[in-house]
């Protein structure tokens, strides 16, 4: 008998809980909100929210709404934003996560000591995600991006560093990162200042070790998550190299028949923190009931 089991510690993080739940408070009582991007990276979740009336803009439609309610999700944004917002008279609902908020301070803080060191702020983190503009705002957008070691060629290694992570990034990714910068300064001889903050959010990185005993008890796993979700491609390739039977999907449809052999006794379906938990009972109560997309 086939056993289909949902990991209870997936699903929301609370930063995007919170995001949620302040767009479904103000739509009881409004008929429409904007929001300024994706709320979540989870077209599936988004189009449940679009239906009581969120509107998704982007930051070009932002000065064309003046006088409008706008939320900003749980990224959080750039200074420039809430210039724009206040020059257009818009009144922000602001759901930025908490963790988020306190990292830009944090880089913000970094990047007034790195000027006067004449040194580097460097975030280790995806060109252009919402969150990495938002954290690039803080430096006048002077901080150098890094998403893989390639990037490095960006960094004066004579000068001092200070490294800091964007919340949802792989910690393994990071570590990597930190020693490549430290034997790169060693190839210089000098002894450059090297300052690393790790400001990987704890919502991600304790799920990692949780994921890989989940994708160790489980025959096969069915990972549930946007496609641009940051932290589920991380927490993808940790179900993946734990279980080489895991399996990406968004939607339902993307169930394969091939995937649930005979030898398959029990099923695993886990997600991301944009990952609604009704999206894994609804893939779980299909699987349970034969309904696969191919
Ligand atoms: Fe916040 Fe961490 Fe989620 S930074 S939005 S609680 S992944």
């Amino acid at each position: 008998m086939m056993k289909v089991n949902i990991d209870r510690n997936s699903g929301f993080c609370f930063g995007v809980v919170n995001a949620i739940e302040t767009a479904e408070r103000y739509l009881k009582e409004h008929d429409e909100l904007y929001c300024l991007g994706d709320i979540v990276h989870n077209n599936m979740e988004v189009e449940r929210l679009e239906k009581i009336g969120l509107k998704t803009i982007t930051h070009k439609d932002l000065p064309k709404l003046k006088g409008a309610t706008v939320l900003l999700r749980a990224h959080g944004e750039p200074p420039s934003t809430y210039q724009t917002a206040m020059k257009n008279n818009i009144k922000l609902l602001d759901a930025s996560c908490p963790v988020v908020l306190k990292l830009q301070n944090h880089v913000f803080n970094g990047y007034k000591e790195m000027k006067e060191k004449d040194g580097q702020v460097v975030i280790y983190g995806k060109e252009g995600h919402a969150e990495v503009l938002g954290l690039a705002g803080q430096t006048k957008d002077e901080a150098i991006i890094i998403t893989s070691e390639d990037d490095l060629r960006k960094i004066d290694f004579t000068r001092p560093i200070e490294l800091y992570s964007q919340t949802t990034k792989g910690k393994e990714g990071f570590l990597g990162i930190i020693k490549a910068i430290e034997k790169k300064i060693k190839e210089t001889g000098m002894k450059t200042e090297f300052i690393v903050n790790n400001t990987l959010c704890g919502a991600v990185s304790n799920r990692a070790p949780q994921l890989r005993d989940f994708s160790r008890q489980n025959d096969i796993i069915i990972f549930v998550s946007g496609k641009k979700s940051s932290n589920g491609k991380y927490l993808y390739s940790v179900c993946k190299e734990t279980n080489p039977r895991s399996y990406f999907i968004s939607t339902l449809e993307e169930l394969q028949n091939e995937w649930f052999d005979d030898d398959v006794q029990s099923i695993g379906i886990c997600g991301a923190t944009s990952t609604p938990m009704w999206l894994m009972e609804k893939v779980a109560k299909a699987i349970e009931n034969g309904v696969t997309g191919k």
